[in-house]
C-alpha cells in the first residue's frame, strides 16, 4: 500500500514558509501543567483508557461505548474502513479527496467510484451520489477546500446511505476548526462512523491521539480489530490521585470487556456539543 501523496508530502525538501502544511503549531510540551518527567508510560494495555473514552465521548456527545481508541486519524480510518467494506465493495469518494483515504480504500479491496465537490463551494450535492454502495467516505471540513458539510447535506446522505445499506465515514479532523461551531456527525445516527485526533486543531500530531466514533456494535468490532494493529495505552502523572484521572484504580485492576453493554445511542436532538480548542 502507497500514498503517493503523503509520501511526497514527507520526502520533498523542507522550506522556509512550509504553505501545504495543514495543522496549528505544534503545542510544546512545556507549556503542559504537567511535568513530563512523571509521566507513567508503562501502564498494562488494556482496550480502553476509561478517563480519555469518557472525555472523547463527552467532548463529542456520543456514549463512551461508541469511542474506539486510534493513533491519529490514519489509523482511525484505516480500522473503520477495515471493518466496512471487503474487496469488491464499491466505495462512493469525494473529488478533490484527501488522497490517502482513497489509497485505504482500495488498498483493502474496494472499487472506489469519485462523486464531485464542484466549485466554487466544493459543497458536496447529494444528488450527484450514485448506488448501490457499501461505503461514503468524505472530509468534513473538506479537505483540501475546507467546507463544511452541514446537517442537511449529511441527513441526506445518511438517507442514501439507508437505501443502500452502506455507511457513511466522515473524516472530522478539521471540523473543531469550522467558523460556525457543528456537532459530530456521529450524533445523527449509526449509518455515521466518524474519524479524529488531536493532530490539526489542537497541534498535537506527536501525540497520536485519535478515535472512532461508531454505534456500540460496529465500534466492539473496530476495538477487537485493535489486537492486530495497535496496543491502546494510557498515559498517566504517576502517583496522581484517582480524582483526577476517574476510572483509573478500577482500570487497571480489572481489564474490562471491549465494550459494557450500556450504550444508547443519542437522539438527533441531543443538543450540540459546544467546540473549544
Ligand atoms: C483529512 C485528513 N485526515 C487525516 C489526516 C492525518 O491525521 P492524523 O495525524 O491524525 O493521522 C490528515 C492530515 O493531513 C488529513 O488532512
Amino acid at each position: 500500500m502507497q500514498s503517493d501523496y503523503m509520501h511526497w508530502a514527507k520526502t520533498r525538501a523542507p522550506v522556509a514558509f512550509p504553505l501545504g502544511s495543514s495543522e496549528v503549531a505544534h503545542f510544546r510540551m512545556d507549556r503542559w501543567e504537567i511535568d513530563p518527567a512523571q509521566l507513567d508510560l508503562d501502564g498494562a494495555s488494556y482496550y480502553r483508557y476509561a478517563p480519555l473514552r469518557e472525555a472523547i465521548a463527552a467532548k463529542e456527545g456520543v456514549p463512551p461505548e461508541c469511542v474506539v481508541m486510534a493513533d491519529g486519524t490514519s489509523m482511525a480510518n484505516m480500522l473503520a474502513m477495515a471493518a466496512l467494506i471487503e474487496p469488491g465493495d464499491i466505495v462512493l469518494a469525494e473529488s478533490p479527496a484527501y488522497e490517502p483515504m482513497v489509497a485505504t480504500a482500495a488498498h483493502l479491496g474496494a472499487e472506489v467510484r469519485s462523486f464531485t465537490r464542484r466549485a466554487p463551494a466544493f459543497a458536496i450535492d447529494p444528488d450527484a451520489l450514485q448506488g448501490p454502495c457499501k461505503l461514503i467516505a468524505l472530509t468534513s471540513l473538506h479537505n483540501p477546500t475546507g467546507n463544511l458539510a452541514d446537517e442537511v447535506t449529511l441527513r441526506a446522505i445518511g438517507a442514501f446511505a439507508e437505501r443502500w445499506n452502506a455507511h457513511v465515514l466522515v473524516d472530522e479532523v478539521y471540523l473543531d476548526a469550522a467558523a460556525t461551531p457543528q456537532r459530530s456527525a456521529a450524533t445523527l445516527g449509526p449509518r455515521f462512523v466518524v474519524t479524529s485526533s488531536l493532530t490539526k486543531v489542537y497541534g498535537l500530531s506527536g501525540l497520536r491521539c485519535g478515535w472512532i466514533l461508531a454505534e456500540p456494535v460496529l465500534a466492539e468490532r473496530i476495538c477487537g480489530s485493535t489486537n492486530c494493529s495497535a496496543s491502546p495505552r494510557r498515559i498517566r502523572p504517576s502517583g496522581s490521585p484517582a480524582s483526577l484521572w476517574p476510572g483509573s484504580t478500577r482500570w487497571r485492576r480489572a481489564p474490562l470487556p471491549c465494550l459494557p453493554a450500556t450504550g444508547r445511542w443519542p437522539t438527533p436532538s441531543s443538543p450540540a456539543v459546544t467546540m473549544s480548542s
